[in-house]
C-alpha cells in the first residue's frame, strides 16, 4: 500500500477554467482520506490527476515520495471506481471482474484466486455466475468495487460510488465500506458532495470550494473548529445558523448588535470590537437552561421520532433549532433558546474567517 502525496497541484481547462487550484495534501499508507465539497468543486479533477487521467498545468503529484507526473495511467498500480461504473452486461459476475486481470495477461490460476477472494471479502460469492441485469443496485455496486479489488491497487480512487443507490441501500454500503477498508487496509481517496457520509468514513477530510481546499481536518476537528463560514455551513444538519451584526462595546464587554438581537459576548472577542461580523449558532448547540437568551417565533416543528428540531424567526432572523422530547413548542408561539457563550461562532464579515 502507499503514501500519496500531492504539492501545489494545480489545473486550468481549456477557456481558463479552475478545475483545481493549488492543492497540496497527504494521504497516509493505509489512511481513508475523503475530498468533500459542492458540484463542481475539483472532487472528480483531483482524482483523474492522481489517476494520470489529466495532467497537472502546475504541481507534482508523489507515491511513496516518487513523483508520477510523468508516468502513464496504467503503470501508476492505481484503481478507479466511478460513480457511473459500467459493468459488462453479457459477462457473469465473475468475468466481470476477472476481466481486467485477463486483459493485463494474469495467469488464469492466479485470476480466479482474486476474483474469489474478493467475492468473498464482498458478499458475492453466490452470484459469480449471475449476469449484471439479475443483480440489486447494490449487488452491481459491489462487482464494480470488486473489479478495482482484484487488481490489488497500491492506492484506491473511488468517486462518489454510492450516489446512485437509493438512501437506505447508501448508509448500508456506507458501513460496508468503512469495514472493507479495514480488511483491505489500503490507501483510500474517497470523494463525495455528501457531508454525512463524508463525516462517518473519513478519518481525514479535506473540504473544497471552487477548487481550493477550504480546510484539512479529522471529522470532530471540522465540526467543532471551522476554519471558516464555508466549512462551518457546509458541515452539520440541519446547518448552522448564521445572523451578520456587528461587535460593540458595552460596559467593556463586547455585544453582538443586530437590529433584532443583542448577544452579550465571551471576553476574548473584545479585540474584535467594531468589526463586521456573522455570528453562528449549531442547531444542536442550544439548550433550554443556561445561557445567552434568545426569544424565537416558532414556524415549523419537525418531529424526527428521536429528536425534534424547530424552525423559526427573531425580527428577520431566520433560526433553526433542536429540542428535546418534554419541550412542547407551538406554531405561532414564542419559544425561549438559549446557547452557551463558548458555543457561540464568528465570522469575519469580509473574509469569512472564523473570528
Ligand atoms: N474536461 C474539462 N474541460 C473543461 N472544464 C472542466 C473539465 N472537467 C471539469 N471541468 C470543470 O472543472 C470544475 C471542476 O469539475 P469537477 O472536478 O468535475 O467537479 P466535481 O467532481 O467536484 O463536481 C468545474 O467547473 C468543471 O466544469
Ligand atoms: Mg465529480
Amino acid at each position: 500500500m502507499a503514501k500519496l502525496r500531492l504539492e501545489r497541484v494545480t489545473k486550468i481547462f481549456d477557456r481558463n477554467i479552475h478545475g483545481a487550484k493549488d492543492i497540496t495534501f497527504e494521504a497516509e499508507d493505509k489512511e481513508f482520506v475523503v475530498l468533500v465539497g459542492p458540484s463542481g468543486c475539483g472532487k472528480t479533477t483531483i482524482l483523474r490527476l492522481i489517476a494520470g487521467l489529466e495532467q497537472p498545468t502546475s504541481g507534482n503529484v508523489y507515491i511513496d515520495g516518487e513523483c508520477i507526473n510523468d508516468i502513464p495511467p496504467r503503470d501508476r498500480n492505481v484503481a478507479m471506481v466511478f460513480q457511473n461504473y459500467a459493468l459488462y452486461p453479457h459477462m457473469d459476475v465473475y468475468e466481470n471482474m476477472a476481466f481486467g486481470l485477463k486483459v493485463r495477461g494474469y495467469p488464469a490460476g492466479e485470476i480466479e484466486a482474486r476474483v474469489k477472494n474478493a467475492a468473498e471479502l464482498l458478499g458475492l460469492s453466490k452470484y459469480l455466475k449471475r449476469k449484471p441485469g439479475q443483480l440489486s443496485g447494490g449487488q452491481r455496486q459491489r462487482v464494480a468495487l470488486g473489479r478495482a479489488i482484484v487488481r490489488e491497487p497500491r492506492l484506491f480512487l473511488f468517486d462518489e460510488p454510492l450516489s446512485n443507490l437509493d438512501a437506505k441501500l447508501r448508509v448500508q454500503m456506507r458501513s460496508e465500506l468503512a469495514r472493507l477498508h479495514k480488511r483491505l487496509s489500503a490507501t483510500i481517496i474517497y470523494v463525495t458532495h455528501d457531508q454525512v457520509e463524508a463525516m462517518t468514513l473519513g478519518q481525514k477530510i479535506i473540504v473544497l470550494k471552487d477548487g481550493v481546499i477550504q480546510q484539512i481536518a479529522d471529522p470532530l476537528t471540522l465540526y467543532q473548529s471551522p476554519a471558516n463560514k464555508f466549512v462551518a455551513g457546509f458541515i452539520g444538519s440541519p446547518p448552522m445558523n448564521f445572523i451578520p451584526g456587528k461587535i460593540k462595546e458595552v460596559d467593556n464587554l463586547p455585544v453582538f448588535v443586530h437590529p433584532s438581537l443583542n448577544l452579550k459576548l465571551n471576553r476574548k472577542f473584545l479585540r474584535f470590537i467594531n468589526r463586521e461580523v456573522e455570528l453562528g449558532i449549531r442547531p444542536d448547540d442550544f439548550s433550554r437552561n443556561h445561557g445567552l437568551e434568545i426569544q424565537m417565533i416558532v414556524d415549523v416543528v419537525e418531529p424526527m421520532g428521536n429528536e425534534r428540531y424547530i424552525y423559526g424567526h427573531c425580527g428577520d432572523i431566520m433560526l433553526s433549532a433542536r429540542i428535546q422530547q418534554d419541550e412542547h413548542p407551538e406554531s405561532d408561539k414564542p419559544f425561549r433558546l438559549t446557547i452557551a457563550p463558548e458555543k457561540i461562532y464568528l465570522f469575519d464579515a469580509q473574509t469569512e474567517k472564523r473570528l
